[in-house]
């Protein structure tokens, strides 16, 4: 079928901000960015002069200072302390090192709980979390508010023209949830502005069900613990709501910052596909997207899950350079057991956040804490001091990344986009549906993993970007979707693009109400085909389904009773009563074709239909052939070939290159040992 164009061409919905506030601000005069958090209040100021001579010795060259440095700014209300944070600043600046710079907020001095416990955060049965940890505020907290613009302003005002400064990193990791009164009345007031007036709120929640109907405001709370299932809509708007009263604080610390920066570029930290915060609304409101990334080491799907939250990050930011601003050098210790990271593993993992489009890769933390709650997570120089196998790894890392600072700034192209939505991830995963076995996250892996084994890369897109540029669309999964954005689905297949959409989708309207007629309604005519009954699977009987050759795959979780109305069915359920029943529908429709998988395929079943879906939408990976567990993907002018498995394999290229990372040359083939990574670069 038809390519459309030559790249992607979408994105002013995206814009960061200040597009003239990129990563280039950071890189020009530095290269590529190392770093981590630091965190030298905890330590006495001889330690700070080590730190900043091993930070040179490992091309440190940015760091993150004052993430959970309230206490210690403001020791007493009112009161300041920046005596140690200037000498901080001073250091690293005569170091070279640039300064991260971030609002202290996401962890308030034990006073303000004290003082004025309405800051604190209430949880879903109406309990107070109180302070002894960190993240304990209410984000509608009016006190709270206060408080924090306050030390934000005077941070602002004290290091405003400061050498070593060089971006802002405003709170960290948004995700606060809170129950209170204050946050009731804030909810109240973001529901009279999207719905006008009490009927339509109550047209919107549905609330002829179970006598729900509200006569006054005063009546409505959040989503509090209740005897029973919660009205999905209430639950819907709350998530769309603490995504939003976050984001209004966030930019209320960003606004305080601008005006006295105007020049400096401002960031938060994301967590990859975090569910609470719809990071399509925040993203256009920083100057960098920037990640913090975790992968568990004991997971083998590791690999192709940050494949995916860097693209993630990348899309977020319109496909501009984004900051890894955390990760770890070797063992967390927030999961329940946690594995280390064999030798390799940490230079492997920074370069594949490189390879997709990473300006900079930072790490949790600098230094290894002696006390508190972290006390056992990994840090760039461990407990056992700079003279460890650790801090050596790091060290070369560091330092190899100069061999590497052409590739600042250049973009990776994608010509696949796969479609994610929080709004309709929250509507997915409420309580009362058919199976709750059927995630996102889950969804959109298992459609990502043979996209990313065959070394095609992919930009993550909301539902209503528009797809000009991209040859292929996948939809994991949009439970809940417009009917403007089927209808730019629809028009995207007509003009030639390939479609490819998973089960459960088209469902629900942006309110949450499941759609009326066959399903799915609003993409019914675009693919050619249309169900009436979803069927959860047994655990126990693995689906089967036959393609048209007799080959077949297996499936689980989930089945849809399907008919094809104009779309060829290419699989079908091999037994039971849906035998002969269409698994997976191709319709050409238009210019375009629109495929529909009504079940859920196990990774091989998913990797023939890529493959076909592939073939259809004419794309291909960055090499045409690449051996398990190796990554292949193509940044600027450099191509990066990273061996995420346990055995040496030989990897065919396609021209003579120069290994940016070693200085030698490859022609033929290029042999990778595990966890090694090179970064080819065409021979003129
Ligand atoms: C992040 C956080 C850091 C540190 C790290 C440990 O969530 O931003 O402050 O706690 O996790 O992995």
């Amino acid at each position: 079928m038809t390519s459309l164009g030559s790249g992607p061409a979408r994105r002013s919905r995206h814009l960061t901000a200040s597009p003239r506030l990129g990563t280039h601000t950071l890189t020009a005069g530095r290269g590529l960015l190392f770093g981590g958090d630091y965190n030298p209040e905890q330590w006495p100021e001889e330690v700070w002069i080590e730190d900043v001579e091993l930070m040179r010795a490992a091309g440190v060259n940015l760091v993150t200072v004052g993430v959970f440095s309230w206490a210690r700014i403001e020791p007493q209300p009112g009161a300041r302390d920046f005596g140690w944070l200037d000498r901080v600043l001073d250091l690293l600046g005569s170091a070279g090192i640039a300064v991260d710079l971030a609002t202290p907020t996401a962890s308030p001095p034990p006073w303000l709980g004290h003082r004025w416990p309405r800051t604190l955060p209430v949880d879903e049965s109406g309990h107070r979390l109180w302070y002894g940890s960190r993240n304990q505020f209410c984000p509608s907290s009016p006190a709270y508010r206060e408080k924090a613009l306050a030390i934000v302003t005077d941070l602002a005002d004290r290091y405003a023209g400061h050498p070593a400064l060089a971006l802002w990193h405003v709170g960290n990791e948004y995700g606060q949830v809170c129950h209170c009164g204050d946050t009731a009345a804030a909810f109240r007031t973001w529901l009279r502005e999207r719905y006008g007036d009490l009927d339509a709120l109550n047209e919107a929640w549905g609330t002829s069900f179970w006598s729900q109907r509200y006569g006054e405001w005063a009546e409505i709370i959040t989503p509090r613990r209740a005897p029973y299932m919660i009205n999905p809509t209430q639950q819907l708007d709350f998530w769309r709501f603490c995504s939003d009263a976050l984001l209004a604080h966030y930019r209320a610390e960003r606004d305080i910052l601008r005006e006295r920066t105007p020049d400096l570029p401002i960031t938060t930290n994301f967590m990859g596909l975090f569910k609470p915060v719809d990071y399509w609304a925040w993203a256009p409101e920083e100057d960098i997207v920037s990640n913090d990334w975790y992968p568990d080491p004991a997971d083998p799907l590791s690999p192709a899950r940050s494949a995916l939250t860097h693209d993630l990050t990348r899309s977020l930011g319109g496909g501009r350079p984004w900051l890894l601003m955390e990760q770890a050098t070797n063992g967390v210790n927030w999961r329940p057991h946690n594995l280390p990271k064999p030798p390799g593993q940490l230079r492997l993992e920074s370069l594949q956040a490189l390879a997709r489009g990473a300006d900079g890769l930072c790490y949790f933390q600098w230094r290894a804490s002696r006390f508190g709650a972290e006390r056992f997570h990994a840090a760039m120089v461990p407990h056992a001091g700079p003279e460890t196998r650790l801090h050596a790894e790091v060290r070369a890392h560091g330092n190899e990344l100069r061999g590497l600072a052409s590739v600042a700034g250049t973009p990776v192209p994608a010509k696949v986009a796969m479609v994610h939505d929080w709004a309709s991830w929250w509507a997915l995963e409420e309580r009362g549906r058919p199976s709750d076995r059927l995630t996102l996250p889950d969804q959109l892996l298992r459609f990502y993993r043979p996209l990313w084994e065959r070394g095609v890369t992919v930009d993550l897109v909301p539902p209503s970007a528009d797809l000009t540029g991209y040859a292929l669309t996948v939809v994991p999964n949009l439970y809940l979707i417009s009917d403007g954005d089927a209808a730019s689905l629809t028009e995207y297949v007509h003009r030639g693009g390939v479609l490819l959409v998973g089960p459960f989708s088209g469902v629900a309207d942006p309110r949450g109400h499941v759609r009326t007629g066959r399903f799915p309604a609003p993409l019914r005519e675009v693919l050619g085909a249309s169900g009436e009954e979803w069927l959860p699977a047994q655990e126990d009987r693995p689906v089967r389904c036959h393609w048209a050759d007799g080959t077949g795959f297996t499936a689980r979780i989930w089945t849809e009773l399907m008919a094809a109305e104009g779309a060829e069915p290419v699989a079908t359920f091999a037994d039971g009563d849906l035998a002969g029943r269409p698994a997976v529908l191709r319709h050409e429709s238009g210019a375009g074709v629109a495929w529909y998988v009504a079940t859920v395929p196990e990774a091989d079943g998913l990797s023939e239909l890529t493959a076909r879906v592939l073939a259809d939408a004419d794309v291909t990976g960055a090499l045409p052939e690449l051996p398990p567990g190796v990554e292949a993907v193509r940044r600027g002018p450099v191509l990066f070939v990273l061996n995420h498995g346990d055995e040496t394999r030989r990897v065919p290229i396609p021209y003579p290159a120069e290994d940016l990372l070693t200085g030698s040359t490859a022609d033929g083939t290029v042999t990778l040992a595990p966890r090694a990574v090179v970064a080819l670069r065409p021979l003129d």
